[in-house]
């Protein structure tokens, strides 16, 4: 028996060969974010940071599930040129966007926005940085997509604008922790 985030990674191919922008990307996501479950398999928490367990990774795209405890944040970061969609598997997602810094300085707050499970957000360099929480007190769980896949973005420090380069890391691959 296929498994539904199979059977996404799969309309996910499809969509990107049709069209390298993924116009459809959104409605796939959010139609499996709103009627699926079996991303738990994916899902681990861990006390001391937020975890990113890859789904698929392809030359198109890489697909992971996200797992936020309460309290846990993303640091401000941008999305190495590519393009990112973050579709809401369980809780509220928080996203706040910032301006990319010209010059040193505190970042400028744009704008935040919550997001309920089934709903999907997108960004990229062009729009803004951001950064990811789960609503207060609670935790969550996110899809993210990014096309093409992410090894290193830059990440901001929010009053000196300050940046640094960030090797991304997987917390688990396919379900099996990763060994460190
Ligand atoms: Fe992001």
């Amino acid at each position: 028996m296929s498994e539904p985030i199979r059977e996404l990674v799969e309309s996910l191919v499809a969509e990107f060969t049709r069209d390298a922008r993924g116009r459809k990307v959104a409605q796939l996501l959010a139609q499996y974010a709103a009627a699926h479950e079996d991303w738990r398999r994916f899902g681990h928490f861990q006390p001391d940071c937020y975890t990113r367990n890859l789904v698929a990774r392809n030359e198109h795209f890489e697909m992971l599930v996200l797992c936020w405890s309460a309290g846990q944040e993303s640091p401000i970061h941008d999305h190495a040129g590519q393009n990112c969609w973050m579709g809401i598997l369980d809780g509220v997602i928080e996203e706040t966007q910032f301006a990319l810094p010209r010059g040193g300085g505190p970042l400028e707050e744009l704008a935040t926005r919550a997001f309920a499970r089934g709903k999907v957000a997108y960004i990229s360099d062009d729009i803004a940085l951001h950064r990811v929480r789960p609503a207060a007190g609670q935790s969550g769980v996110s899809l993210h997509l990014y096309s093409k896949p992410i090894d290193v973005c830059r990440i901001f420090d929010r009053q000196s604008g300050k940046v640094l380069e960030k090797t991304m890391l997987y917390h688990s691959v396919d379900g099996v922790p990763a060994v460190r």
